[in-house]
């Protein structure tokens, strides 16, 4: 089947920057990213400084695209029905209520997708689940698809899970390691897989576009990811071990990734890692392996998280301790974004870290470049509301929060940092001009002048 007209459902952080590199290496099709948030997609058709995903280079591939090829609109149905190919980008977050609460995937929106897709539909479509799903998942949305469609209409499920970081999405799109792409073995399956290798073909070299079944491809994003967080586990875990034996984590780290077979990636100690991927599909993969019974191999991957929780802790109660009593203590908590050159703040380590110093007694000061008071703040509260904290504590933690707009001139009258984000400017940052020397905690090992230092 040729394509030359795609719809993408969800302008998220996997949405919006992958449909904009598909714009840019194929002019010949016509994207239409769509959206139930109207507000998103206005500020995608807003101004290039303003738009919703925080991304380094976004805005210089969508300058070049929105409105030649790639457009953003709230008109979901028609997008759907006038597409050969419609990506499934929604979010699926952890389900909080129900059967699975706490671990499973939330798949309600890309059942509500499915519904709709199958409503509208009035020839055949190629569906592509990009959003992280369960594995088997395939075989629910075509059950839901099947359930709601006009009868003639044929629907092909494939699978293309996203490998993209947030920070360096684009680059990552533009040079991917692997593309993956999973559907099943009948004529129209492979008809459909075929369509979606071709566009990808434009831009990645044949070999690095890998084709399997639906459930492997489903099961590979899950895994992957699962693979990498424990990596950062193990280390975060040595980390611990170096404090007490005199070894230093980053000789350590760089000691074991010169071995071939291990390399040098995703071994740097830190605070813990966040963002929206790692718990949710470990969580998930957690899931999956107790629902098919293989309980030891669900405690297995459930360990990778109890140590990023420890990680967090630990460092924590490091700063905590280091005070007679913290009541009071002026403590800068610098970075709130799960890593530098994002946004994007869901599940850091900078909340948990604010809120335990809050509830501590501790005045907190927030800063972040990019990440807006609005976000910081819904982010707290979620941790207030989830403890039933009162509405009378909550004003008394209020009065010592501080979300501020620079840092530097904050840093002589603190008692504490944190650096929680290892933004480029607090790197860059000349320490040696602190005069009297507050403690500094620093999360992600990028200082060499240092009060404490994970690992060291
Ligand atoms: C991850 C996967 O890398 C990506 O392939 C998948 O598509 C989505 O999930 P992302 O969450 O955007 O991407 O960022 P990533 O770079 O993987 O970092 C995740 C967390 O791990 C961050 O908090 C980061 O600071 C932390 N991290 C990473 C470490 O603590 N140490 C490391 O060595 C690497
Ligand atoms: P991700 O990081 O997976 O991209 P986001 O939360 O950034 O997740 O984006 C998912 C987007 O999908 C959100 O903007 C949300 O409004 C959108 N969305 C969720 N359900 C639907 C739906 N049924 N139809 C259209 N858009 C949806």
């Amino acid at each position: 089947m040729k394509v030359n007209k795609i719809c993408c459902i969800g302008a998220g952080y996997v949405g919006g920057p992958t449909m904009a590199v598909i714009a840019l290496k194929c002019p010949e099709i016509q994207i239409t990213v769509v959206d139930v948030n109207k507000d998103k997609i206005n500020s995608w058709n807003g101004p290039l400084d303003q738009l919703p995903v925080f991304e380094p280079g976004l805005d210089q591939v969508i300058k070049q695209v929105r409105g030649r090829n790639l457009f953003f609109s709230a008109d979901i149905d028609n997008s759907i029905f006038d597409s050969q190919m419609i990506f499934m980008a929604v979010n699926t977050p952890t389900k909080t209520s129900g059967e699975g609460a706490g671990m499973a995937a939330d798949l309600k929106y890309v059942e509500e997708c499915a519904k709709k897709i199958a409503e509208v539909s009035r020839s055949d479509k190629i569906i592509v689940e990009k959003s992280t799903l369960p594995v088997r998942t395939a075989e629910k949305i075509k059950e839901i698809i099947y359930k709601h469609r006009s009868n003639d209409v044929n629907f092909d499920i494939i699978s293309n899970p996203e490998f993209l970081a947030e920070g360096t999405a684009i680059e990552d799109l533009f040079k991917s390691d692997r593309v993956l792409i999973g559907g099943d073995e009948s004529f129209s399956g492979q008809r459909a897989v075929s369509a979606l290798v071709e566009i990808y073909s434009k831009w990645i070299p044949k070999e690095k576009i890998l084709t399997t079944n639906i459930w492997s491809s489903e099961l590979a994003k899950l895994a992957s990811n699962a693979m990498l967080a424990q990596r950062i586990s193990s280390i975060n875990s040595l980390s611990a071990l170096c404090e007490k034996t005199g070894a230093n984590i980053e000789e350590l780290s760089r000691a074991i990734g010169m071995d071939n077979r291990i390399g040098p990636e995703f071994l740097k100690a830190s605070v813990g890692f966040g963002g929206s991927c790692f718990k949710k599909d470990i969580l998930n993969l957690v899931y999956l392996s107790k629902y098919y019974g293989l309980d030891d191999v669900a405690d297995y991957w459930l360990q990778v998280l109890k140590i990023n929780d420890y990680q967090k802790d630990r460092f924590t109660k490091k700063i905590i301790s280091s005070f007679k009593n913290i009541r009071d203590k002026k403590v800068l908590v610098l970075g709130w974004a799960f890593k530098a050159n994002t946004g994007d703040s869901r599940d850091s380590a900078a909340i948990y870290v604010a809120y335990n110093l809050i509830c501590s007694g501790a005045r907190v000061y927030i800063y972040d470049p990019v990440v807006s008071k609005a976000q910081i703040l819904s982010d707290l509260n979620f941790l207030f509301k989830e403890d039933n904290i009162s509405d009378v504590q909550k004003t008394i933690f209020s009065e010592k929060l501080f979300i501020i707009n620079s840092f530097e001139c904050e840093i002589n009258s603190s008692d504490a940092i944190a650096i929680i984000t290892e933004w480029d400017e607090f790197r860059d940052f000349d320490w040696n001009k602190v005069t009297k020397k507050p403690l500094i905690f620093d999360g992600r090992g990028i200082l060499k002048d240092f009060y404490y230092s994970i690992g060291k």
